[in-house]
């Protein structure tokens, strides 16, 4: 690729400086050339050297791409400006409510050095961290950020039919995405998680969910989800971080993961948000490969679609969820286990299409 990037740069260059002699017809082409290298830039680059290489003045609406780049690090998206942003740092509270706040963050981003299997607080979890999966501290646009979290808890949730608070909703984590134990609510780890999460949210409206908080939705497939697809993605576009076995990398003294585990005894569990097809595509669609954003994703939808229903047909542990969704009628349209409402099979509530189900859910709900 470096060699690619480099002619693209160089004839761009040496073209643009030729412009004036050129005819229509040839400026519209170099500029093409222009606009895939400038693409490729930024890709490779963050469009740092493309805004030094392209002067301003010729190429206004190129050079504009570039120039907002550089300042936001992402290109600009229109939406960009209504999003969630966490607040920043330099308005922490002073004194001890300051000092639980930061805490709560450190235990969101290095979970696994107090409380994974070498935990230095305890050993109540499987060795993720809450950053895994909760991007940025719980900070990322559709990173499973908890923009949302502040202004919507305690809510009554269908998968509990009960109230839950926001340390019951840390819990849940706890005995699923890192199947373990809960954290006692009284214990000054879960008031830090909770000091942290509430200081992220506090300028949201109640009751309101920001736009970007927590994950991306995708659109449905007209066809069932194919691991069989996803397993050949998989080795393309995972393997290298994730492992052929899903097993991730352990940093050198085992206490966090480099690159956290997909699969098998060390991973989430069978209860765990990412279980559900539609949470693990949205969750990767916005942010995997590391590096991939909301508006600059490197898989398509149905890219994501079937590598998540590769990852989720592969063995992990289970757990007893008999007491989940009392109301089987609430279940969501991916859980993958029944019984249910609607007459459709496990296998198609896990991979889809997920189409039929909806309009038949309709039709059940204007018929009740
Ligand atoms: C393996 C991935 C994973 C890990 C690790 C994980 N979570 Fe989650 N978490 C999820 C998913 C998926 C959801 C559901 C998001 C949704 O439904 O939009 C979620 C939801 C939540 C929510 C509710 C968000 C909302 O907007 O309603 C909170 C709070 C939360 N997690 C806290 C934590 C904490 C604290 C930790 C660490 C102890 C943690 N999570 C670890 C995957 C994970
Ligand atoms: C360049 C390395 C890299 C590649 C390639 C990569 N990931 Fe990741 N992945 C990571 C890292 C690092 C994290 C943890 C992020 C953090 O803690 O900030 C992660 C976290 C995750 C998580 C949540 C945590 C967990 O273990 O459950 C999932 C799911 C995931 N990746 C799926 C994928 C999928 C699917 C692909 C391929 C489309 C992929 N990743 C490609 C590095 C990578």
């Amino acid at each position: 690729m470096g060699c690619c990037v480099t002619n693209y740069l160089t004839n761009g260059k040496l073209h643009s400086m030729n412009q004036p002699s050129f005819n229509p017809k040839q400026i519209i082409s170099l500029l093409n050339l222009l606009i895939v290298a400038v693409l490729l830039l930024l890709v490779v680059s963050g469009g740092l050297i493309a805004s030094l290489m392209i002067k301003p003045g010729k190429l206004p609406t190129v050079a504009g791409t570039a120039t907002t780049a550089n300042k936001t690090i992402q290109p600009a998206s229109p939406r960009a400006s209504t999003l969630w942003e966490a607040p920043l740092e330099s308005s922490l509270p002073a004194g001890s409510k300051g000092e639980m706040i930061r805490y709560g963050k450190e235990l969101i981003a290095h979970t696994s050095l107090y409380l994974g299997p070498k935990g230095t607080v305890a050993q109540i979890s499987n060795g993720l961290n809450c950053q895994n999966c909760h991007l940025q501290a719980g900070t990322k646009p559709f990173g499973n950020n908890y923009g949302g979290v502040a202004s919507t808890y305690p809510q009554v949730r269908a998968r509990s039919g009960r109230e839950t608070s926001i340390a019951s909703r840390v819990n849940g984590c706890f005995e699923r995405s890192l199947n373990g134990r809960p954290l006692k609510e009284d214990s000054k780890e879960m008031q830090a998680i909770v000091a942290y999460i509430k200081w992220l949210g506090q300028d949201v409206e109640k009751g309101k969910k920001p736009e970007g908080a927590g994950l991306a939705t995708l659109a449905y497939l007209d066809e069932p989800a194919n691991p069989a697809a996803g397993k050949l993605l998989y080795e393309q576009k995972c393997v290298v971080c994730h492992m052929e076995n899903g097993a991730g990398l352990a940093n050198g003294d085992g206490t966090e993961y480099v690159y956290p585990p997909l699969w098998g005894d060390h991973s989430y569990n069978q209860g765990a948000g990412l279980y559900r097809l539609s949470k693990f595509a949205g969750y990767i669609k916005a942010n995997m490969p590391f590096g991939a954003t909301y508006d600059s994703p490197q898989l398509s939808d149905e890219e994501a679609w079937h590598i998540a229903a590769y990852v989720n047909s592969l063995p992990r542990p289970s757990k007893d969820l008999s007491k989940d969704w009392p109301d089987i009628s609430k279940k969501p349209i991916d859980h993958p286990f029944g019984p249910y409402a609607d007459g459709f099979g496990e296998e198609h509530h896990k991979y889809g299409p997920f189409k039929p189900i909806e309009e038949k859910r309709r039709a059940q709900a204007v018929s009740n």
